[in-house]
Parts: C-alpha cells; sequence; structure tokens
C-alpha cells in the first residue's frame, strides 16, 4: 500500500518521492532513503514524506534514523493519519495512537485497489469462511445484521443471501463507494464503528472481517458490540493471531494481532458464549501466510 500519493505541493517533491517508492518496492530501500531525504530538503514540512522516509529507513534496517523521520512526521501530523506514531509504537517509541484516522487514510487510498490486491494477490478467503460459520451456527430471526468495517462489501456479498437486510459502516469514503456500487446494502453509515454503535440496537448478528486488526485491544469492542445486540444476537469476527504472552500486540504492518486464548478469555469475560471458532490462514503477505482465528459469538 503506498502512501507516497498525498502531495508536498511541489511537482519536483513529488517525483521524486515516487521514484524513492519505485526503489523502494525493487527493496532498494538504502537508496530511496537517499532519493527521500534530499527530496524533504526541498519540502521540509510534508508529514506524508517523512513518513515514507521512516518506511525506506526501517526497510534499511536503519531504526534509529526511522524513528527520527517518524518523529518529525508525528509532530507535522497530530491527527496521525499517516501512521507515524504507530510506527514508533511498533518499535517500543510511545502508546498507540491515531489508529482510525490512520485507517481512513489508508483506506481512502487502497479502495481502487483493494479487492484485486486482497483477493486476487493476498489469498483474502475470511469472508466465506466466517459466513460458513455463521451458517453453521445457526443465529435468532432478527431484523437487523450490519457488516462493521464493511469496506468494499466482501463480507456484505457473503451476508447477503442470509439476511432480508443488510447495513454496512466504515470509516472510509472511498471503501464505502465501493460498496455501494455493489447494491448488496440497505444502508450504508460512514462512521467509526464504536461511534456507530453507540446509536443503534436490535442488531442480531454483527460481522467484523478483518477490522479488528486495526482497532486495538478487544475488549473495548467486544464491550460496544454486546449491549447492541438482540438476546442470542451473533458477534462473528476474524483476529490476526501471535504466539508471544502479550494479549496483542502492535505488529510493525500497523496491524494487531491477538493471542488465541487471551481472546477468547476476553470473550467470555465480556459476557459472551463462544459458539466456533476457527484457526486459518486469513491471507498472505511477502510470501508469508498470516495466521488468524475466526470466531462466532452469541451475546447471552
Ligand atoms: C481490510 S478491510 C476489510 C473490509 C471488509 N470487512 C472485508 O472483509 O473485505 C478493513 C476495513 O475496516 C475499516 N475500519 C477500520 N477501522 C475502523 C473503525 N474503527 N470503524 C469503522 N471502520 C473501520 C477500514 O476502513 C476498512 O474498510
Amino acid at each position: 500500500m503506498s502512501r507516497h500519493t498525498h502531495s508536498s505541493g511541489n511537482p519536483i517533491v513529488d517525483r521524486r518521492g515516487a521514484y524513492a517508492e519505485a526503489l523502494s518496492s525493487e527493496h532498494a530501500y538504502a537508496e530511496a532513503a537517499e532519493v527521500m531525504a534530499q527530496a524533504l530538503e526541498l519540502a521540509p514540512d510534508w508529514a506524508a514524506g517523512w513518513n515514507s522516509l521512516g518506511r525506506h529507513y526501517e526497510g534499511s534496517g536503519s531504526i534509529d534514523r526511522a524513528i527520527a523521520a517518524w518523529q518529525r512526521s508525528a509532530e507535522l501530523d497530530p491527527a496521525g493519519r499517516y501512521g507515524a506514531a504507530l510506527k514508533l509504537a511498533a518499535h517500543g517509541v510511545g502508546g498507540a495512537r491515531g489508529m482510525s484516522a490512520y485507517a481512513e487514510t489508508l483506506f481512502d487510498d487502497y479502495a481502487g485497489r483493494f479487492e484485486m490486491s486482497l483477493v486476487d494477490r493476498l489469498g483474502y478467503r475470511v469472508p466465506e469462511a466466517l459466513a460458513d460459520m455463521i451458517v453453521a451456527t445457526g443465529r435468532p430471526a432478527g431484523a437487523r445484521p450490519v457488516d462493521l468495517g464493511c469496506g468494499t462489501g466482501l463480507m456484505g456479498v457473503r451476508l447477503r443471501p442470509l439476511v432480508d437486510r443488510l447495513e454496512g459502516v466504515d470509516l472510509s469514503q472511498a471503501m464505502l463507494a465501493e460498496a455501494r456500487r455493489k447494491g448488496i446494502y440497505d444502508r450504508l453509515t460512514r462512521a467509526d464503528l464504536f461511534d456507530f454503535l453507540g446509536g443503534v440496537q436490535g442488531v442480531d448478528l454483527a460481522a467484523a472481517a478483518d477490522v479488528l486488526n486495526y482497532t486495538g485491544p478487544l475488549p473495548p469492542v467486544l464491550a460496544a458490540v454486546r449491549p447492541v445486540l438482540s438476546p442470542g444476537g451473533r458477534f462473528a469476527f476474524s483476529l490476526e493471531t501471535h504466539g508471544g504472552p502479550e494479549p496483542e500486540v502492535l505488529r510493525t504492518s500497523l496491524r494487531f494481532a491477538h493471542h488465541t486464548d487471551a481472546a477468547l478469555g476476553a470473550c467470555r469475560e465480556a459476557g459472551y458464549a463462544v459458539l466456533a471458532t476457527r484457526a486459518a490462514t486469513l491471507r498472505y503477505d511477502r510470501g508469508e501466510p498470516v495466521a488468524g482465528l475466526l470466531v462466532v459469538l452469541a451475546g447471552t
């Protein structure tokens, strides 16, 4: 996913930034960093550029320089749209903040090539697997299924045959525009899922496919979903998983990964019944399988 599309305002600098990005995509990270550092001499307040420079240094193994670049980017972009504060947190510098602003920018950039990239190149199969689990575990008849973080509608396509009506919510306007084109949602809302959940009730099925990697610790999500579920309502979601001791870690990919036992413990502690779980490869990242967990819960 490229972050260089956010202009510096100077076409010459932008061209150099694009060249650095091309070098980086060929794994020539040190050369990319050199080109980008020179470009930034002409545009020292370019937040997206400093963020990219951090990535090029990270790729080249110069973590100290990467951290300095992300610190500069974070100063220039206090909302965190480029994710520099998250990169710092993933490298152990400061706390994770600005996840929503970062996810919105990321997916607004990514929307046009999301499905080709994720499904065709990265082997994303979460929606069909999650839909199979939803069918296998049954659910109460209800009127309000909600696709949380619906993106372009890949999960919605799988949910649509199972429900009479369908709602989707997402942070990203561009992802929602792609979803709208599919014509499968009765209602689409642009909102942070936490804000959205604060205003709904009687949800019989909430789905979050490949979304909770972008929201951080699990307990706040579980607490936000449970009160909106109708009795016995289902919450189906995927998580990226890791094998370390922490309940969750923020990876340098800027996705959170969760520990399976801690996640399922949190589900029970939050008052859900765990109906089904399945360990699965969620997709591939640089040719490597990304391990994950699919979960269907019932509100009790
Ligand atoms: C990897 S995509 C998955 C989209 C879809 N669920 C699917 O399976 O294809 C993640 C989506 O979650 C959305 N998202 C991330 N954090 C969010 C939040 N806090 N509230 C609402 N949407 C969020 C992003 O904008 C993005 O469209």
